[in-house]
């Protein structure tokens, strides 16, 4: 017998990670297991752990300190490190003591979330938006996500209209909306945005009176040309800074997603105490904190690693859209993440999100390719699907020429 929230919160598990442990536990072998699962459902960066491998695997002696508790939002040693280093890499000075740590991006934003509002309250995301966040933002807070959807004939851009027409909305039908959320880069278009459709959204927040969570996991996994701005670089220019808090976390620039290491930061003496204190619920350990401040610590090598992870990236994308490009599989240009949002809507067989199901289990069940349909990230129109490059590049291939063949000649599509 379990308790009413518990129920609701796992049966809200996300359906990104659902998929995830069920490829991840039988897993596509050429020899070893040829009928298994190859998984581009998850977004992690499989391409750089030769880089960090050096860094890591070296004995490390602990510390008694590294085995005690540390500040639950993390310790000042870290938190330190986290300050220089998102100051070089966003371009904007960071104060360490808006910094809290936690054990991921995941629950920097349950913890953001929480603190902005109130059950039934809402937070406006362009859509479609990176899946998780239903659960991340809306799960414990019990608030609601209003997606604002955005355009497909615009390759989903993001818009300072978009969101005003739904903030409108919301207001007319007697919605609080406390927040508008977004990830910067995109996930999962992998869009970077320039000032001017950052400065759109931050006017659009200032007009209705409403933070700005900006989750920028992939600030530092750009492979193409635009640069990459933080909000934290213009706010106050069109938002007090105080309204606009950041999301950040190891688990994509650096690769290391199992580390669970995420940040918040919010220069809010409010908010930046209310999350000091639910940090208590979810702290990174001590000892990974230690671990962590010795990779920033070396900023050179910090440099030369993310520098290589996005040529790595761009080689990677470059390679798995040729194989798109060869089956005339479209997707929208992506200039930063591990993933690729490819529009399959010519292959459904109705323009519904069942169809949208449909293919996505023929995929899952015939061909044993685990990409994640559009519905789960609320994308606004059916057909889209998201998958990630990011893993050796001949299961990348592999996977991709299954998608091509089923598609293109479904009866080749028989399980291999
Ligand atoms: C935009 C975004 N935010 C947060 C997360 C979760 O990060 P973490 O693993 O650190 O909880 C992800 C992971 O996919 C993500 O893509």
């Amino acid at each position: 017998m379990v308790s009413k929230q518990a129920s609701r919160l796992s049966a809200a598990a996300p359906a990104i990670a659902v998929a995830h442990f069920r490829a991840e536990a039988d897993p596509y072998h050429p020899t070893g297991n040829p009928g298994g699962y190859i998984n581009l459902g998850t977004a992690e960066n499989r391409l750089v752990w030769d880089l960090l491998a050096p860094k890591l695997t070296g004995a490390r002696p602990l510390t008694a300190r590294d085995t005690r508790y540390a500040p639950l939002y993390g310790s000042a040693r870290l938190r330190g490190e986290l300050a220089s280093f998102l100051g070089r890499t966003m371009g904007v000075p960071i104060d360490s003591e808006n910094i809290v740590v936690v054990a991921g991006a995941t629950a920097a934003l349950d913890i953001i979330a929480t603190t902005l509002c109130d059950p039934g309250e809402a937070i406006v995301v362009p859509a479609p938006y990176y899946g998780a966040f239903d659960v991340d933002l809306a799960g414990r807070s019990e608030c609601r996500l209003i997606p604002a959807p955005l355009s497909a004939s615009d390759s989903f851009w993001l818009t300072g209209t978009a969101l005003d027409r739904t903030l409108d909305q919301a207001r007319n039908d007697g919605v609080v909306v406390r927040a508008v959320a977004l990830t910067s880069p995109s996930n999962p278009v992998g869009q970077v945005f320039p000032e001017q459709s950052l400065r759109e959204v931050l006017q659009v927040a200032a007009a209705h009176d409403v933070d700005v969570i900006s989750d920028e996991i992939y600030a530092n996994s750009v492979f193409g040309p635009q640069r990459f701005t933080s909000m934290a670089t213009l706010a106050q220019s069109a938002l007090p800074a105080e309204r606009v808090h950041l999301i950040w976390g190891f688990a994509k620039d650096f690769g290391l997603p199992g580390f669970k290491a995420g940040l918040l930061h919010t220069t809010n003496p409010d908010v930046r105490g209310a999350a000091r204190e639910l940090a208590y619920f979810a702290p990174l350990s001590t000892d990974t904190q230690a671990v962590l401040a010795d990779l920033l610590a070396d900023p050179d090598w910090v440099d030369a690693f993310l520098a290589e992870s996005r040529r790595r990236l761009g080689a990677s994308y470059a390679a798995a859209t040729a194989v798109l490009d060869s089956f005339s599989i479209t997707y929208a240009p992506a200039q930063a993440g591990f993933s690729i949002w490819v529009d399959l809507s010519p292959w459904l067989a109705e323009s519904t999100f069942d169809a949208e199901w449909r293919l996505w289990r023929r995929m899952y069940d015939s061909i044993r390719v685990s990409i994640l349909p559009g519905a789960a990230f609320s994308c606004p129109e059916p057909g889209w699907f998201r998958l990630c490059h990011t893993t050796d590049a001949g299961l990348v291939q592999e996977a991709l020429t299954r998608v091509g063949r089923l598609l293109t000649h479904p009866a080749v599509g028989a399980r291999p």
